[in-house]
């Protein structure tokens, strides 16, 4: 199974960016540790980052071409008002997960409303980087229940 997992803005910034809210750990350990968790589930990953819309809109139209079954993404800010990531999600007939490494939930209003949610098949937030592993396995579960 091959899944692409992708991170939107301010992403990169990982480790240095307001560690209280998103931890102490760089990107690069985040990519790590959903590699890891991938090839325990016998997965492939290809892990994504971009501060730019149309660069991870490209990610999300080429994803079936490239062969990848399911995407994982954290789309950062532009999941409260990109209708453009959220037209490229509906786009494409992948299974999309949206993962959020804070609960925005209980956080700043503006950050309660998910515009891209509603074109994926769930939604996780909250659990800090682990987000990313319970994505994978909602994935899997998914995708091998499409295939039956
Ligand atoms: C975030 C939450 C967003 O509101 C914020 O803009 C981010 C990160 C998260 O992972 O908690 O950049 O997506």
């Amino acid at each position: 199974m091959k899944i692409l997992v992708l991170n939107g803005p301010n992403l990169n910034m990982l480790g240095l960016r307001e560690p209280g809210i998103y931890g102490k750990n760089s990107l690069a350990e985040l990519e790590k540790s959903i590699k890891n968790a991938g090839g325990k589930l016998g997965m492939e990953i290809k892990c994504f980052q971009s501060n730019y819309e149309g660069a991870l809109l490209d990610e999300i139209h080429q994803a079936g071409e490239n062969g990848f079954q399911g995407i994982i993404i954290n789309p950062g800010a532009f999941t409260h008002y990109s209708i453009a990531l959220r037209d490229g999600i509906a786009s494409i007939d992948l299974p999309v997960i949206e993962v959020h490494i804070s609960n925005v939930h209980a956080r700043e209003e503006f950050r309660k409303h998910s515009v891209t949610a509603p074109v994926s098949i769930g939604q996780i937030a909250g659990f800090g980087f682990y987000g990313y592993e319970m994505a994978l396995h909602a994935m899997k579960e998914y995708v091998k229940g499409r295939e039956v």
